[in-house]
């Protein structure tokens, strides 16, 4: 499974730099998958609405209205129809993006499990929409779709299993055909959003919308594609007629073929067993979890900050228990935190400079990593540098390689994410006699635990608490944000950042 996720890690990166080329980071599409998944059932669904208004939901006259739509009307009603297919297609591509990313990028296992899990069935949901929405135009395809179906359903054993023969008598009723209707427009919907709450709701401060750019440029190239393909049907469906040729929607209709070639016991068996192996995926091997964050009360002055950044909602705000005259405390719910040490970045107990003797404690923290440890491995790391590139690298656990630093001397200290890394701790490194601080971790817009880079520009700017010190001279930190693709721009940097240094006035030679 490793290598697996290993490579194909590695060509996520790969294209994802491409497009990091081509679009930037802020508008690479594979960073926003999730949210381009929900913009895309945007448009269906206001895309279905309209077409709906014109569609008859009974065996006679569904598929005269969807001809209608497409050709005396194809200049609203028929883009409208073409529109929610392709919207349809372009969910099902980033739904299968967005997980094939979050498997390869290993965020998938642990604490993550549930977004995993409950992400699995919203796949059978969205497929079935898509059928039971093909079924509904009533052509050869449907006809085709319906057919097969009923060869699946009449295959599972407890069921009477007339189906098929049904169909091929050509008793469909309207009843039935109603009952696809419902299906498509409420029943599954409705399923869909309730799944969707569920998937999303251990994650803190989702984007449920793209960047505008992204969103009005999909929307322009699906509208490009409905003018120049427009979704069209097959003929009306005829139960005493074999389809000859078929069209078919390969992101949705794949299971048929595989009917018609393996048979629907084989074709049960293969969807089945995928979803089970995906389902079960999380725990093949699970992840080795390190030990949750901790808050400490006496510490914790319940200002919030950390309960508002935490990527997965692990930190709520209590009323203070411990009689204390602050009004609220943090509390952890183990069950989220998935020990990126993010809230020890954000503490304001954090700050190296508290506690001159004695053990620093932040007011929530990692037992294993805390606020103290970062600031003996801060002290011991700059008392083993020599010569002029006094320079700290904060390394971030989950992107760069740090081996390309090697030759220059510097010294590098890893933590779980760059977020954790309160920004007073930059401040003291360059009081302890370090020439300059690099921070530097994930991809901008691609952090492994969703916000630390964003955070740490955000403090850095001074655009979220902990800010830096006034006094603090920010010449003297910078921030590089890159994949394992980047490290060499890494090195570039920091040998660059290093020349600037040695230039200044005051550069502290050791
Ligand atoms: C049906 C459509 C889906 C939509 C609209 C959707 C949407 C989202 C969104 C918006 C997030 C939050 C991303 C962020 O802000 O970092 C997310 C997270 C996640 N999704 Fe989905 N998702 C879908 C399907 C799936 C599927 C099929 C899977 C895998 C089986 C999946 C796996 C995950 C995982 C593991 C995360 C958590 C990532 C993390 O913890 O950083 N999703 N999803």
């Amino acid at each position: 499974m490793k290598i697996i996720r290993h490579a194909g890690n590695w060509a996520v990166l790969a294209i994802e730099q491409v497009f990091n080329k081509i679009f930037g980071n802020p508008l690479n599409p594979f960073y926003h998958l999730g949210s381009l998944t929900f913009y895309f059932f945007w448009i269906v669904l206001v895309s279905g609405i309209y077409v709906f208004i014109f569609f008859e939901t009974n065996l006679a006259g569904a598929y005269a209205s969807v001809e209608y739509m497409t050709v005396q009307q194809w200049w609203l009603a028929g883009l409208m129809r073409s529109l929610h297919r392709y919207a349809s297609d372009a969910a099902i591509i980033t739904i299968f993006l967005h997980m094939f990313r979050e498997f390869c990028r290993d965020r998938y296992r642990g604490v993550r499990w549930f977004s995993w899990f409950t992400g699995v069935p919203t796949l059978w949901i969205v497929v079935m929409l898509g059928i039971s929405g093909y079924w509904l135009v009533w052509d050869m395809l449907a006809q085709y779709v319906a057919i097969t179906t009923a060869e699946l359903i009449d295959w599972i054993p407890m069921l009477p299993g007339s189906m098929v023969f049904n169909f091929l008598e050509g008793n469909i009723t309207d009843r039935f055909f109603t009952l696809m209707a419902f299906l498509h427009l409420l029943g599954l919907p409705v399923g869909l959003v309730f799944l969707l709450w569920t998937h999303v709701s251990r994650i803190s401060q989702i984007d449920f919308y793209p960047p505008r750019p992204l969103a009005w440029g999909s929307l322009v190239a699906l509208t490009i594609l409905s003018l120049l393909k427009p979704a069209i049907s097959h003929s009306p469906a005829q139960l005493n007629q074999s389809p000859t040729v078929l069209h078919l929607d390969w992101f949705y209709l794949n299971i048929y073929p595989l009917v018609d070639l393996v048979g629907p016991g084989w074709a049960w068996g293969i969807a089945s067993g995928t979803t089970l192996l995906l389902l079960i995926l999380p725990w093949l091997p699970p992840r080795g979890e390190k030990p949750r964050a901790e808050v400490n009360l006496e510490h914790c002055s319940g200002c919030g900050q950390c309960a508002q950044d935490c990527p997965y909602g692990a930190i709520t705000m209590q009323r203070r228990s411990d009689g204390r005259t602050f009004e609220f405390e943090s509390r952890m719910e183990d069950s989220l935190c998935t020990s990126c040490g993010i809230c020890t970045g954000s503490c304001a107990s954090s700050n190296p400079f508290r506690v001159s003797k004695g053990v620093l404690k932040s007011g929530i923290e990692m037992p294993w990593y805390g606020a103290e440890e970062l600031r003996t491995r801060t002290r011991e790391k700059l008392s083993a540098l020599s010569g002029a590139a006094r320079i700290i690298v904060y390394g971030c656990e989950n992107g760069l390689d740090f081996r390309v630093l090697d030759t220059l001397g510097v010294a590098i200290l890893m933590v779980p994410c760059s977020g954790m890394l309160p920004p007073s701790l930059l401040d003291f490194a360059l009081k302890k006699g370090a020439a300059g601080v690099v921070v530097a971790g994930c991809r901008e817009g691609d952090c492994f635990h969703r916000f630390g880079n964003r955070w740490v520009n955000a403090r850095l700017r001074g655009e979220r608490k902990p800010h830096l010190f006034a006094g603090t001279e920010r010449e003297r930190i910078t921030v590089f944000w890159g994949g394992k693709a980047e490290s060499h721009e890494l090195l570039e940097r920091v040998r660059s950042f290093r020349d600037e240094l040695e230039k200044r006035e005051g550069f502290p030679h050791a």
